[in-house]
């Protein structure tokens, strides 16, 4: 099994990142690119976790954006590499982020979850997030796609 660390992301990780998000995230969308990526660190240098391999810490393996706004908490884009996945390391990311969000005095975290996503429920589950079926997203885009 592979050894990994957590650290967070600089923007030299990024286009790792979006190479991952390309074979390995669900729902991903407007905001996926280097300039979408580069204002998230630039908002939030300590935002965007990642595991990586204890040997080699370029090395990408997963991802979750750990977003708090000062009212929230928002998970994000949690991913990992489908050569390594149920190795806890999609578990270790969230219990980080969990970490990250209490010593931000955050009270509760959400995350945007597909329903066709079965993976990512047993995922979500397992660590304790459950839907709220009352509630709908809804949107408006505020550029042109
Ligand atoms: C969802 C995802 C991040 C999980 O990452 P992972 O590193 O494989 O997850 P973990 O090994 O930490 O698994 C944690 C727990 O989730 C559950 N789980 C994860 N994958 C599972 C699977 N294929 N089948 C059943 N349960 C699963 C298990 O309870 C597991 O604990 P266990 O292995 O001790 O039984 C990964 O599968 C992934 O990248 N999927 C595609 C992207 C995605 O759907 N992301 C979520 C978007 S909302």
């Amino acid at each position: 099994m592979i050894d990994f660390i957590l650290r967070a992301a600089v923007p030299d990780d990024i286009p790792a990142v979006l190479a991952l998000w390309a074979r390995a995230a669900k729902g991903t969308s407007i905001t996926d690119d280097a300039d979408g990526v580069t204002a998230l660190l630039a908002r939030d240098p300590e935002c965007l976790l990642l595991a990586v391999r204890a040997d080699d810490p370029a090395a990408l393996l997963g991802t979750v954006i750990a977003g708090w706004d000062g009212w929230r908490c928002h998970l994000y884009r949690l991913a990992v590499d489908p050569e390594h996945r149920r190795r806890g390391i999609g578990a270790a990311l969230l219990a980080a982020a969990e970490e990250r969000f209490a010593a931000l005095g955050g009270r509760r975290a959400d995350a945007m979850v597909l329903d066709e996503n079965e993976l990512g429920h047993r995922t979500w589950q397992a660590a304790g997030y459950g839907p709220q079926p009352q509630w709908s997203r809804w949107v408006k885009p505020l550029e042109e796609d």
